[in-house]
C-alpha cells in the first residue's frame, strides 16, 4: 500500500508582494492571489481563506473570531506590518493560530518619514510648494513663508519603542532635546528624569523620560509611535490638545485612531496647535470632504510610513519566512501570540 501523497499548504496572499518573496512561498506552497491593489471585500476574503493553511495579510485586511471560525485549517496569518490593531490575537491564540509580523526591518524607514513630516511641517514645504504652483511667488521677501526651527525645539514622543527610539536619534542629530511618555517596558529602559547617553544608530537615544502630563505641556513637536490599543485608542483628545503647548506640532505615522480626528480639527481651528502631520487616519482612506484637507498647516501622506524599495521587499520576504516557520512545525519567527499552542500540521489539516 503507498502512503496518501501530501496535500500542498494553500496560502492566500490578500495582495501583490514583492514577486522574489512570492516566488519562495510558492516554491513550497499553492498560493492564491489577490492580484489587486484594492483590498479584498470581506465575502471574498472569507471565500478565499476557507481551505487556506496560511493566509498573508495586509493592515487593512480585518482578521476576527468569525473570520477565523470560517478557516479551521489555518494555522497562521503573516501580516504584512508591525502593528496588529487589524487582527484579534486572543481569538487567533484561542483558535491556535499563529500571528506573525514584521518588526525591526521597518523601522529606520518609517522614523524616516516621522522626520520627513516633522520638517515638513516645520517648515512649510508642502504649503510652499503648492504656492509656487500656483503661480503666487513673485518675489523674495523677508516673512515669506516663515517656519520653525528643529534644532533648539523639545520633542516629545508617544510609543518610544523601536520607531519611536529610532526618531529620536534622528532628532537629537537635527540639535533638538528629546522627551518621551515612559510606559511600561520603557520604564526599564530609562528612569524617569534620567538623562541617556547620546550614540550612535541603534544605540540608546538621549531622551528623558517625563510623565504624560509634562510631555504634552512641553514638547513643541509630539510624535506619536505607540500601537493602537484599547489603552492609546482616542489618547490625544480634547484635554490633551488643550494641555499642549500653544503652537505645538502633532506628527502621527503610527495609527489614525490614537487622534481624536474631531478634537484635532478644533485645535487647528482656535489656533491651539501649530499643525499637523499625519501618515495615518481614523478612516483610511481619508475622505475627500475631511475637515483635516481644508487646513493649509496639515501635510497627509497616504500610510507610506515603511513604503520604501528596500524595506517592503524586506517585509515581504519576512512574512513569508513566518509562514514558512509555521509549515516547519515551529512558531513565526516574528510571533504576536506566542502563547498560542500549534497544531502538529498533520492535525489541522484533516480538519
Ligand atoms: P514597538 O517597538 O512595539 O514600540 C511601541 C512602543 O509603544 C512600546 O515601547 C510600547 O511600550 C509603547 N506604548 C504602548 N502603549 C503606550 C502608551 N499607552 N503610552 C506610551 N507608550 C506606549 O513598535 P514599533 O515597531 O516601534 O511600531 C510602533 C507602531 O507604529 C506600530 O504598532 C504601528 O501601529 C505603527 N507603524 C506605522 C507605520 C506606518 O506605515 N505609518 C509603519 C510601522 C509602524 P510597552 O512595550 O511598554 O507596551
Ligand atoms: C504599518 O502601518 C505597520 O504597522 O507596519
Amino acid at each position: 500500500m503507498t502512503a496518501p501523497t501530501p496535500q500542498p499548504h494553500h496560502v492566500f496572499v490578500t495582495r501583490p508582494i514583492a514577486d522574489s518573496a512570492l516566488r519562495r512561498l510558492a516554491q513550497s506552497a499553492r498560493v492564491d492571489l489577490w492580484d489587486d491593489e484594492a483590498p479584498p471585500p470581506r465575502r471574498d476574503l472569507v471565500a478565499r481563506i476557507r481551505g487556506c493553511d496560511a493566509v498573508l495579510t495586509m493592515v487593512s485586511d480585518r482578521i476576527d473570531a468569525a473570520l477565523l471560525r470560517q478557516a479551521p485549517r489555518l494555522s497562521v496569518v503573516s501580516n504584512l506590518a508591525v502593528g496588529l490593531d487589524n487582527i484579534d490575537l486572543d481569538a487567533a491564540t484561542r483558535a491556535g493560530v499563529a500571528v506573525g509580523h514584521t518588526p525591526g526591518v521597518l523601522t529606520d524607514t518609517t522614523a524616516e518619514l516621522a522626520l520627513a513630516l516633522m520638517l515638513a511641517a516645520a517648515r512649510r514645504v508642502v504649503e510652499a510648494d503648492r504656492f509656487v504652483r500656483a503661480g503666487r511667488w513673485r518675489m523674495w521677501t523677508p516673512h515669506l513663508m516663515l517656519g520653525r526651527d528643529l534644532s533648539g525645539a523639545t520633542l516629545g514622543i508617544v510609543g518610544f519603542g523601536a520607531i519611536g527610539q529610532a526618531v529620536a536619534r534622528r532628532a537629537a542629530a537635527f540639535g533638538m532635546r528629546v522627551i518621551y511618555a515612559a510606559h511600561r517596558s520603557t520604564r526599564t529602559l530609562a528612569k524617569p528624569s534620567r538623562q541617556r547617553p547620546a550614540g550612535e544608530a541603534g544605540a540608546a537615544p538621549a531622551a528623558v523620560a517625563v510623565p504624560f502630563a509634562r510631555l504634552l505641556a512641553e514638547a513643541d513637536f509630539i510624535s506619536l509611535n505607540a500601537p493602537l490599543t484599547p489603552e492609546t485608542r482616542g489618547m490625544i483628545g480634547r484635554d490633551e490638545f488643550r494641555a499642549m503647548k500653544r503652537g505645538a506640532i502633532l506628527i502621527n505615522t503610527a495609527r489614525g485612531a490614537i487622534v481624536d480626528q474631531a478634537a484635532l480639527v478644533e485645535a487647528l481651528r482656535s489656533g491651539r496647535i501649530g499643525g499637523a502631520a499625519l501618515d495615518v487616519t481614523a478612516t483610511e482612506p481619508i475622505a475627500p470632504d475631511d475637515p483635516l484637507l481644508e487646513f493649509p498647516n496639515v501635510v497627509i501622506t497616504p500610510h507610506i510610513g515603511s513604503a520604501s524599495f528596500r524595506t517592503r521587499q524586506r517585509m515581504a520576504e519576512l512574512a513569508v519566512d513566518n509562514i514558512l516557520d509555521v509549515f516547519a512545525g515551529r512558531r513565526p519567527r516574528h510571533c504576536a501570540n506566542p502563547k498560542v499552542k500549534l497544531a502538529p500540521p498533520s492535525d489541522r489539516r484533516r480538519a
